[in-house]
């Protein structure tokens, strides 16, 4: 999603914006820009396309000046081209912006009543006039930019600059998150502290309906109505190492191996191994009063939230409300009293996810936040941070961050059914045990790499693939089957491999490989029959199992990948890492852009 970086300076601003936004490259985009003032005059370069594009652009023709402000787009309004790529221009004004102004066809009319012509198709630019006007109305460009900001409905980020003020960038918070660097006799404003990080770590949040004066030696927050608000200055825990893929070649596959390691933090964080039990820290909620439990996210996030489900409602017999955020928020669900509600989220700023935090909140219930970003939107508004530690995700698609989640849910699963006395303190020892095994049956997994890869050569000559599961390894096969198309842009679908006969299976025939995922569990046997019937039409088969799995199929298939032996309750988390694989090997195959496929985003900040 569009990534925002501001710096008022003391030294040539636009290479250190391009490089700025280099690291917000991870949120996806399909252009980018940069403008700057220097005598008195706004200058701008844009490109479609990466960044290369932009800074090949600038090498071309290099813009000096100490101010600027520069933007990754990813399109809303308007196709991504240079003409609609910001920063927007209106008479010394220049803006960019994260996020939909919803009233920009109204404003846009009034605007061209007073003569404002349009160049572009986006809804930005009428944040560029309407400030634009407030200027020509003689308003100081401070005020300018208030007023304007008092027209906008919707959800925005934004970064305004005037060429008649070489020390001055407002910026704007309702909804994409905005913070503030503070430097020595300069300032930056970022979409993130990542952003930031080679500037300065100590860092500012702007909270929504904020709006920030920044100059290079100092800054104040308003809040709309004009007065000033103070808001917590913080060290963030940022740094500029992240951004390297070692000697991968892609983030994707350096963060499918670093699973192992991620996935053993974020239990140990969770988990007494030594006791065999799950670790008593404080919760705003007792398990054991719980009548039921909602949770909500989007995307892969949701993946998980749903095999959490089937471990809550299992092995603590706590029913689970699960929904995508985006239906979440807008259907008016009853929430229970007696409940407790988990968002889960690797940004912690998706803004279907976070809405139905809100919703859960002005229910008032107990609110946990399982997010990866902890100093995000999210983690600051819920009432317990439940950190996944999976280190930044760079990939657009997301892997350790999945495995991680996963591994927060278990957990908490074990809790509940411990407080709620439907397992057993041996039992509990077993679960626990299993999940500390993890990280090796995950290492034993990645060295299916080789196989993998062959298979995925072969699946990257059909256009069509469909995942099947039972139980835990429903969601999971709608997860292999998100990730095959988000990033080899094959149509993939995941179903319930009982639902088959109910619609997919009139799809089955050579042209379609079916994926399906059964480890040798309770219900093997009817997984096997209907990998039947799939043989039966000559759907080509590829199993991911175990070796009993292995043995017992008795059907043909195209290839058989043999996972570890491991206990039910933690397969989904082992049985993730072949599934993403396969995405990976398949989009190699395919030359699609593994990290940053077409037309996503790593944080969606917007509706
Ligand atoms: C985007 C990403 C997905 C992610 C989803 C939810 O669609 O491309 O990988 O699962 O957003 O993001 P979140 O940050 O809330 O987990």
């Amino acid at each position: 999603m569009c990534g925002i970086v501001a710096i008022v300076g003391k030294s040539p601003v636009a290479p250190l914006i391009v490089d700025a936004l280099k690291r917000l490259e991870y949120r996806g985009y399909d252009s980018a820009g940069v403008a700057t003032v220097e005598h008195g005059k706004l200058g701008r370069r844009r490109a479609e396309g990466k960044l290369v594009n932009l800074d090949r652009r600038l090498k071309d023709e290099p813009l000096g000046g100490t101010i600027g402000i520069g933007h990754t787009r990813w399109a809303t309004h308007g196709v991504p081209n240079e003409t609609n790529a910001h920063p927007h221009f209106s008479d010394g004004v220049a803006i960019v912006h994260n996020g939909i102004i919803e009233n920009f066809a109204e404003l846009r009319d009034e605007l061209r009543r007073d003569g404002y012509e349009f160049t572009s198709q986006t809804d930005t630019e009428v944040v560029a006039h309407l400030v634009a006007r407030e200027l020509a109305q003689g308003a100081a460009p401070v005020d300018a930019a208030h007023n304007a900001l008092k027209r906008l409905q919707g959800a925005f980020a934004l970064a305004i600059m005037f060429s008649d003020d070489e020390d001055l960038i407002v910026g704007a918070r309702n909804g994409p998150p905005l913070a503030v660097g503070h430097g020595e006799g300069e300032m930056f404003l970022g979409s993130d502290a990542i952003a930031l990080a080679p500037f300065t770590n100590s860092i500012t949040y702007l909270e929504d309906g904020d709006w920030v004066v920044v100059r290079s030696n100092a800054m104040q927050i308003f809040d709309m109505d004009g007065n000033k608000v103070e808001r917590r200055r913080q060290q963030s825990l940022s740094t500029s190492f992240m951004v390297d893929k070692g000697n991968r070649r892609h983030f994707m596959e350096k963060e499918i191996h670093e699973q192992p390691e991620v996935i053993g933090h974020t239990l140990a964080h969770y988990l007494d191994f030594t006791k065999g039990a799950a670790r008593p820290f404080d919760l705003p909620f007792d398990f054991a009063s719980l009548d039921r439990i909602a949770i909500s996210a989007c995307g892969t996030a949701y993946l998980a939230g749903l095999i959490g489900k089937y471990w809550f409602e299992r092995y603590a017999r706590l029913p689970v409300d699960i929904d995508v955020a985006s239906e979440f928020r807008y259907r008016e669900i009853p929430i229970s009293k007696q409940s407790a509600a988990f968002f889960v989220s690797q940004s912690g700023e998706t803004a279907d996810t976070l809405a139905s935090l809100r919703y859960c909140r002005k229910a008032g219930v107990p609110i946990g936040a399982i997010v990866n970003v902890r100093e995000s939107t999210i983690a600051r508004e819920s009432d317990i941070v439940l950190p996944t530690l999976a280190g930044p995700e760079i990939g657009v698609a997301s892997t350790k961050a999945f495995t991680c989640q996963l591994s927060v849910l278990a957990a908490l699963a074990v809790r509940a059914a411990s407080a709620r006395g439907t397992i057993s303190p041996d039992q509990e020892r077993a679960m626990v045990r299993s999940l500390s095994e993890v990280p090796r049956f995950a290492t034993q997994a990645l060295k299916l790499e080789g196989q993998i890869e062959q298979v995925s050569r072969e699946l990257s000559h059909y256009r069509h693939v469909l995942y099947l599961g039972r139980d835990t390894n429903y969601p999971l096969a709608m997860e292999g089957a998100l990730k095959l198309k988000e990033i080899s842009y094959i149509h993939a679908e995941g179903y319930a491999a009982g639902e088959l006969k109910h619609g997919p299976i009139a799809l089955i025939d050579e042209q379609m490989p079916v994926i399906v995922i059964a480890p040798h569990d309770r219900i093997f046997e009817k997984t096997v029959s209907n990998m039947q019937e799939v043989a039966a039409r000559g759907g080509k088969i590829i199993l991911i199992t175990d070796r009993k799995g292995a043995a017992n199929a008795t059907v043909k298939t195209l290839e058989t990948i043999i996972l570890p032996d491991v206990p039910e309750f933690v397969a989904p988390i082992v049985y993730a890492l072949p599934i993403q694989m396969l995405a990976y090997y398949t989009a190699v195959f395919m030359g699609t852009d593994v990290d940053q496929p077409r037309n996503l985003a790593k944080s969606v900040t917007v509706e």
